[in-house]
């Protein structure tokens, strides 16, 4: 889950980094009311910054200095319902001006690929850092972080020299390293970057912008980030399908996919993918990622394809199901009552193809339930090419 910038600072405040006073506004009134708290310990500046989770919000003139309050108002009343790569502006952090003086990078993420966590620096931070990475590598450090260590003294300073900071400097700008490595472990993040880390005019180290990646499989551990949560932006069938439990993930297509165990369901995925590009040009593509599980009961069953019947974009649904621990005639059960719930309000056709555990069973249960809309299919292929041509001709 990303955060918002207004979040991040929050965050990062929780955790003793230094950034500076900032309030969240959704109208121009708001706006300049916090401008004119917030402001009065900076000589009225503030910055207006649009609150959306994508970069270059600068660039997009999602970011703007204001010097009274009826500047910050104004920008806000521009800001506001701007769209920033895709992105709706309803919200923006009215955040103290800052005397900068230099502007620095600092990272720390996950590294997949190396399996260890990986920190990233440099003197020169802002709004070009992309370009900076590209064009003068070596101006970047990229410095490894064991997790079982993480950013100690020894680790700071190993920072600090590779980025090739000022040696006045150093002190400072480790310990803010440090806290915001605590924030990294403490919230349990797989991002936490800060773009630009800041000194200001009187030699202060101050966190300016963050973003803040938690990990949701730590949610469990982490009981306040459910606040965290933009409910406003959250799909509502992914609302609904966690609410009842299941591995769901909204795409763009029109085919929907119910299966149990993931690896089947992202194979299903690619067949359903082929299988539209080769019988209808393209036209029928998965809709949606949806594992039942293993061991799914006809409930789940139902309540899966509740989820995706739900779904306007749906012209077919595609139920793949190897029963292991699952048996078939549990799925077929599934599919009757639901298809029984939902009545005259079923009206999309379900191609099923079922094998493994007690195959037979969950065929005859079909086969003897007799309904219009469904079509029993012997392989993975077939079914995929059944429920693609029906998702085009629908
Ligand atoms: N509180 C502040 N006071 C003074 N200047 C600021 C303040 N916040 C941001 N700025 C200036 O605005 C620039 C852009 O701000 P910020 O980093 O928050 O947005 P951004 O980098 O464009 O957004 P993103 O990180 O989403 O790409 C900063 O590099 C800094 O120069
Ligand atoms: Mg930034």
């Amino acid at each position: 889950m990303d955060l918002f910038e207004y979040q991040a600072r929050d965050v990062f405040e929780k955790h003793g980094v230094p950034v500076l006073a900032g309030a969240v506004a959704t109208t121009p009134q708001e706006a300049r009311a916090a401008a004119e708290t917030i402001g009065a310990s900076s000589g009225g500046v503030t910055v207006v910054k649009a609150q959306v989770k994508t970069g270059g919000r600068g660039k997009a003139g999602g970011v703007k200095v204001a010097k009274t309050a009826e500047e910050a108002e104004q920008h806000a009343e521009q800001i506001l319902g701007m769209d920033i790569k895709g992105h709706t502006v309803h919200t923006v952090m009215i955040a103290q001006g800052a005397k900068i003086a230099e502007e620095y990078y600092f990272s720390i993420l996950l590294d997949r690929a190396n399996r260890s966590y990986l920190a990233m620096c440099s003197k020169e931070g802002g709004m070009e850092i992309e370009q900076l990475a590209v064009e003068r590598p070596e101006a970047l450090a990229r410095i490894e972080v064991d997790p079982n260590v993480g950013i100690d003294d020894a680790k700071a300073q190993e920072i600090v020299d590779a980025a090739g900071f000022d040696d006045a400097d150093k002190a400072a700008i480790a310990d803010v390293l440090k806290k915001l490595w605590v924030v990294y472990r403490d919230e349990d993040a797989t991002l936490v970057e800060v773009n630009p880390l800041v000194k200001d005019e009187d030699g202060k180290i101050l966190a300016l912008d963050g973003k803040v990646t938690l990990d949701e499989n730590a949610a469990f551990r982490q009981p306040s980030h459910a606040e965290l949560e933009d409910k406003a932006a959250a799909d509502p069938l992914e609302a609904k399908a966690k609410a009842m439990d299941l591995n769901y993930v909204k795409l763009d297509g029109n085919v929907g996919i119910i299966g149990n165990g993931a690896g089947l369901v992202m194979s299903t995925l690619d067949v359903v993918a082929y299988a539209g590009q080769d019988h209808t040009g393209g036209v029928a593509k998965p809709a949606n990622f949806l594992d039942i599980g293993g061991g799914a009961s006809a409930e789940v069953m139902a309540n899966g394809l509740d989820v995706i019947l739900g779904d306007e974009q749906v012209k077919s649904v595609f139920v793949n199901v190897f029963g292991g621990i699952t048996a078939c005639d549990a799925v077929a059960n599934g599919i009757v009552g639901a298809l029984k719930t939902l009545g005259d309000d079923a009206t999309k056709p379900l191609v099923v193809r079922l094998d493994g555990n007690n195959v037979e069973e969950g065929r005859r249960i079909l086969a003897e339930l007799g309904h219009p809309l469904v079509t029993i299919e012997d392989t993975m292929d077939g079914a995929a090419k059944k429920a693609a041509e029906l998702a085009a001709a629908n």
